[in-house]
């Protein structure tokens, strides 16, 4: 059996259930002002490498929300597990100008391209730009902003996915009750699931072209993962046959696929070898 639920304000938070990622983002107000609070609406939005970028959801009463209308410019900063008290004091309703860091153990230190300070503990950081700022009446407002900077605690990059993880123990925010009990895990209890593919399926089964791929052309197209494959193929031979050819070579695959931003680099980051 099941029931509907009532839809009351701030329903995202407290009726669903929704992990998240903790931040803490750091703003400067227009006296230069240094800011910092909490914030869990970061996504990615731009996945892409030639204009990466971010979406984040306010209210937009907040200072950080304000401040990013001003200046344009804010630090995402991922606290560890063990600044969970620390993160939660930034969360507290200070005046304007105050600046939070200093009622922490959080050290400010420079960033990279913004002006905004980023916080020396947190092993992962993102410095961001402000694109576009859309209000919605009577509610939040998205920011979606060019990523500036992806920084990150030295040796980080290198390690695996699960020691990585393991190395970081970043909180995961699991909403609240009446905006003053806040629920967090950590994560101790993380498990790998591999993706199956079906066998041969970077052997090209699923890859069905419709005009002539010279063997190297095709050994490329075979390094796409299966799931994009389809795509890259109708967008293939569109731009061959805008350009009237009735075949793919791979100096033309090679061309398109730059042009794109399916560069070698690209690819590498699916392939299984
Ligand atoms: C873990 C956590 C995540 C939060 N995420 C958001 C969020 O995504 N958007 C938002 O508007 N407020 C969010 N808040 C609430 C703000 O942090 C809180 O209103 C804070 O006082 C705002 O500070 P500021 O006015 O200095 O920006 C979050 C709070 C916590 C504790």
């Amino acid at each position: 059996m099941k029931a509907e639920v009532k839809i009351r304000p701030f329903w995202y938070s407290d009726a669903w259930i929704f992990p998240k990622l903790v931040t803490i983002i750091t703003t400067l107000d227009k006296q230069g002002r240094v800011n910092a609070a909490p914030y869990s609406f970061v996504m990615q939005w731009d996945v892409m490498h030639f204009k990466p970028q971010m979406m984040l959801g306010f209210r937009q009463d907040t200072h950080t929300f304000q401040n990013i209308c001003e200046t344009k410019e804010f630090v995402i900063n991922c606290p560890r597990w063990d600044h969970l008290d620390d993160m939660m004091t930034t969360a507290r309703f200070w005046p304007a100008g105050i600046n939070e860091l200093e009622h922490t153990a959080f050290t400010p230190v420079p960033s990279r391209k913004v002006r905004p300070p980023s916080i020396e503990e947190c092993p992962q950081i993102m410095e961001c730009t402000a694109d576009q700022i859309i209000r919605l009446e009577r509610s939040n407002a998205i920011v979606i902003a060019n990523i500036e900077a992806i920084v990150m605690d030295e040796g980080l990059e290198q390690m695996g996915r699960a020691e990585r993880i393991k190395a970081m123990n970043l909180p995961v925010g699991l909403g609240d009750e009446r905006r003053l009990d806040y629920f967090y895990c950590d994560t101790s209890n993380v498990v790998m699931h591999r993706l199956k593919d079906e066998q041969n399926a970077y052997q090209g089964v699923n890859a069905k072209t419709n005009m002539p791929w010279d063997d190297a052309a095709e050994a490329a197209l075979m390094e796409v993962p299966p799931a994009f494959r389809t795509l890259v193929i109708d967008n293939t031979e569109r731009a061959a046959r805008e350009k009237g050819l009735d075949a793919v070579s791979i100096k033309f695959f090679a061309d398109l696929a730059r042009e794109y931003g399916m560069d070698q680099e690209f690819i590498g980051r699916f392939s299984k070898s």
